[in-house]
């Protein structure tokens, strides 16, 4: 037997009858993890609060933020260190560095450190998890560390650990959902309130649903890069921000929710990755969804993802997306699942999967175009010559009465057919003269899509 194995008992024997730590508060006696903050922003000032008012495995002991003199709250125990110097976070005695800055740069730096100087990691950086994702986690993975980021997809919702862990046992196939608030706030309140666009963003600014400049949200790209981090965590395939196929809700009128209703369906920004052989399809676009969909049924700035495994079927996780408390929540449940698992190794980064041989974003489902022409005899003709050509078979024709002949909106439905035949058609139909604006294409999604 080596000396070391004799050691041991030895040592427990001493902690375990050390009074001290038997009268210590249940926070004080269990804060064996010890955690270093960086930003002391929206996420970084709830995750604070929530350490401070639950009692947990995890003891907060550095906060470090540019703007530290603003910042400093009277609030959090005075023995907490406040500092500006991020150095001093690499160089304290703490086992987890949490990231709540943004962005790209300097963040991926201070967590390469981190992990560098034998820190675990928690991030609700979404950003830099879906651009970087792939490295971070190698890098984790060869220092023996967690680099977990369970705030950075859908806030509150415990879906990265829900696909990552609980899902474990199935083979996933499909992961769909509405990953951005800020669409669908914006597109629920076009629909419910008959709003323009531009009205819906305006008052989701207002609320605090949006930002001064919402492009990243209403373009896709936010979405698209959490859709990249559930495939891989879900889907078990590489995928970052820029493979996914994104669409802005920029170009959907108050006009195309009336004529989705009367499909039996509504618009929602929809993000897909579905796994068909060595092919990974994903998007995150507007579509018309059944309205009786649990994706329809979202409201709000709320989230919905829905998993579907082989053997399991579809699991559904909802819940509020952003906001600091529940974004708090998610990083304070990565902190305790460190905590819980210091000392046994469970729950350090897994190695990267591979990239998909192939990624396409040609879905192949019902289509919807709405044209919005200056009308005159022969449109139809002309129209249906085309897609007649492209073989795509129209399913039906809808025109609202009361609309403006100079500028008539009127939707075409199609049966079934891949996004790219779609697109070739719509390539030949845009010169023609009657078009008053370009066309515009959702997919039409069913049930299960
Ligand atoms: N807010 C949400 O609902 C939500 C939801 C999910 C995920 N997230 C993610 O959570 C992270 C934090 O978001 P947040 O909303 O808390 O952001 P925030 O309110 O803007 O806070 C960011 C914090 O980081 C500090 N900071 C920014 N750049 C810095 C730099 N270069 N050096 C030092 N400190 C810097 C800021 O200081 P200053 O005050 O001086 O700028 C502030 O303390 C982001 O990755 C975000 O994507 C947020």
């Amino acid at each position: 037997m080596s000396s070391r194995a004799l050691q041991k008992p030895v040592r427990m024997a001493r902690h375990l009858t050390k009074p001290a730590l038997l009268d210590a508060k249940p926070q004080q006696r269990e804060a064996r993890c010890k955690i270093a903050m960086i930003g002391f922003g929206t996420v970084g000032r709830s995750v604070a609060k929530v350490l401070c008012e639950r009692a947990g495995r995890v003891l907060l002991t550095h906060v470090c933020s540019r703007s530290v003199n603003r910042e400093r709250v009277p609030w959090l125990p005075p023995d907490v260190r406040w500092t500006d110097d991020v150095n001093e976070v690499f160089a304290a005695d703490v086992d987890v560095v949490v990231e709540l800055v943004g962005g790209l740069q300097p963040a991926e730096d201070w967590i390469r450190r981190a992990l560098e100087s034998g820190k675990s990691v928690v991030t609700a950086n979404k950003q830099l998890i879906a651009h970087s994702g792939p490295e971070l986690v190698e890098l984790a993975h060869r220092m023996g560390r967690h680099l977990c980021y369970g705030a950075s997809v859908a806030g509150g919702i415990p879906v990265v650990s829900a696909l990552q862990d609980g899902l474990a046992g199935d083979r996933l196939l499909k992961i769909r959902g509405i990953l951005n608030g800020t669409c669908n706030y914006v597109l629920t309140q076009m629909e419910s309130a008959g709003m323009s666009f531009a009205a819906a963003v305006k008052e989701a600014q207002k609320l605090g649903f949006a930002e001064a400049d919402p492009s990243e949200d209403v373009d896709g790209l936010d979405a698209a890069a959490k859709l990249a981090i559930l495939a891989r965590v879900g889907l078990q395939v590489q995928l970052r921000t820029g493979d996914v196929m994104c669409r802005s809700i920029r170009e959907i009128e108050a006009v195309d929710f009336e004529y989705a209703h009367e499909l039996g369906c509504t618009i929602r920004q929809v993000s897909r990755a579905e796994r068909n052989g060595d092919c990974l399809f994903a998007s995150a676009q507007p579509a018309l969804v059944p309205l009786s969909s649990p994706l329809a049924r979202v409201q709000g700035s709320q989230n919905l993802v829905v998993a579907t495994g082989e053997f399991g079927g579809d699991t559904v996780y909802s819940g509020f997306g952003a906001g600091g408390n529940p974004t708090a929540v998610a990083v304070v449940s990565d902190l305790e699942a460190i905590a819980k698992a210091n000392g046994n190794g469970a729950g350090l980064a897994a190695a990267e999967p591979q990239p998909p041989k192939e990624i396409s974003s040609d879905f192949a489902s019902r289509q919807y175009v709405r044209f919005t022409v200056k009308d005159r005899p022969g449109i139809i003709a002309a129209l249906a010559a085309v897609f007649a050509e492209h073989q795509i078979n129209i399913d039906s024709i809808l025109q609202k009465p009361g609309y403006e002949k100079s500028s008539l909106p009127f939707l075409i439905a199609f049966e079934a057919c891949r996004a790219s035949v779609l697109e070739k058609a719509l390539e030949k139909i845009r010169p023609l003269d009657f078009l008053v604006k370009p066309p515009l294409s959702l997919p039409v999604l069913s049930e299960g899509e």
